[in-house]
């Protein structure tokens, strides 16, 4: 099945300034290198409110612009409104996931929530499905958040497949 509209997906962390910001962006651009831009809406929102209206995190813009990607937005906080205007919401960690699951109001709505790297088969096989928190960490960690997000973002598609969304 398809829809009418474009599919709408959120990206999900916990600032929204770090990890699903880059995670809108890599799917941004995914979509476009698979024709299907225009298919799917992306965006991103933070389970916390602290950097509401913020710029993406400098170091995470650094890191993706390095790889020819600009990342775009405002930091937004996860509203209740957002589980039934959005056909995924997708968590970047394990506790991103729970917080989802926690504030979705019925099983319908919780089933629009996944874990990006749960739809990694290569993360699931090495037990490591979180995309770890790269605030208070070194440089390095803006990299890892891209490497892993890339490897998400080609599973998330995969999932949006198999759901009949595109
Ligand atoms: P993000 O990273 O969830 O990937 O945007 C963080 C950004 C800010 C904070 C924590 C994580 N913070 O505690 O302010």
């Amino acid at each position: 099945m398809t829809t009418d509209r474009p599919v709408r997906v959120l990206m999900v962390c916990l600032g929204n300034i770090c990890r699903s910001p880059t995670a809108e962006a890599v799917m941004v651009g995914l979509l476009e290198e698979e024709g299907l831009a225009d298919r799917v809406e992306v965006a991103s929102a933070g389970t916390g409110s602290w950097h509401v209206g913020n710029p993406p995190d400098e170091r995470s813009a650094a890191a993706a612009l390095r790889r020819g990607i600009s990342l775009r937005g405002a930091a937004q906080q996860v509203r209740d409104a957002d589980f039934a205007d959005y056909d995924l919401l997708v968590a970047m960690d394990a506790s991103n996931h729970a917080d989802l699951l926690r504030l979705a109001g019925d099983d319908e709505l919780r089933g629009k929530v996944v874990l990006l790297r749960a739809l990694d088969p290569d993360a699931v096989a090495a037990g490591d499905t979180d995309v770890p928190d790269p605030y208070y960490g070194g440089p390095n960690g803006f990299d890892t958040v891209l490497d892993v997000v890339e490897s998400g973002c080609r599973g998330l598609l995969a999932e949006l497949r198999a759901r009949g969304l595109v």
